[in-house]
């Protein structure tokens, strides 16, 4: 991946403490429960690292192998994380249906390949919610604007000679409306919050924050 140029320094799990904090608040969630909280593309564990201090439990999910075996060793410290390698397809077959109080997911559905894969996920994240359980999911605007900044960073990144050109790096753009008018549909009241101000770097992502009826 991508990611692979990644420092994991203690700075930067410190700025996952920030962000996290900070996007689960822009999303209503409320931290400190001891609930079971599902991270979508952990990564190297940046985000799963505070994750795991904040809730009683987390399900960390990638597609990638090597993720998962950094972020496994980032929080050998950590006995509250169990760790699932996906297929990148959406599904999310290791967990039975409202099992989860929270799905969390940070600059991962832009690297999902696929329109239908994404809209998968988005279904599963219905399926595996309990009840009551609150979704902050970040996407990506389609506005022509943002899909310009985001062209202008792959020419950055090829200036620096990383190859991001690739079908996964690229992922899919559906419009922010559409994946919340997709998840109410099956039982989730989604609402899309732009660009938060702490996230003032990234203009283009927008958040789906929802909570599952009954
Ligand atoms: C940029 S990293 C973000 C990691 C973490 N959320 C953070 O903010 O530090 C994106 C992660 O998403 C994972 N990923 C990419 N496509 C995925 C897919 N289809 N399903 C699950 N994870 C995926 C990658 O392997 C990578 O670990």
């Amino acid at each position: 991946m991508a990611t692979g140029h990644v420092q994991e320094t203690e700075e930067f799990f410190a700025q996952g403490v920030s962000e996290t904090d900070a996007f689960l608040r822009f999303c209503g969630i409320d931290p400190g429960s001891d609930g079971t909280v599902l991270e979508i593309g952990c990564g190297v564990g940046r985000m799963t690292r505070r994750l795991s201090e904040l809730f009683g439990s987390v399900v960390a999910v990638d597609v990638s192998e090597e993720m998962l075996c950094r972020c496994r060793n980032n929080l050998s410290a950590h006995s509250n994380v169990v760790y699932q390698l996906v297929d990148g397809d959406g599904t999310l077959k290791g967990i039975g249906d409202d099992e989860v109080d929270v799905v969390f997911s940070y600059i991962t559905f832009q690297h999902v390949p696929t329109r239908a894969a994404q809209l998968r996920y988005f279904e599963e994240c219905a399926r595996v919610l309990r009840v009551g359980g609150k979704l902050a999911v970040q996407i990506r605007s389609t506005a022509a604007t943002a899909v310009a900044l985001s062209w202008a960073g792959h020419l950055v990144h090829i200036l620096q000679g990383r190859r991001t050109m690739n079908r996964a790096w690229r992922g899919s753009r559906i419009r922010p409306s559409a994946v919340a008018e997709y998840l109410r549909a099956r039982g989730v009241t989604a609402t899309v919050r732009p660009w938060p101000f702490h996230a003032r770097w990234n203009p283009t992502q927008r958040w789906v924050a929802g909570t599952k009826q009954g």
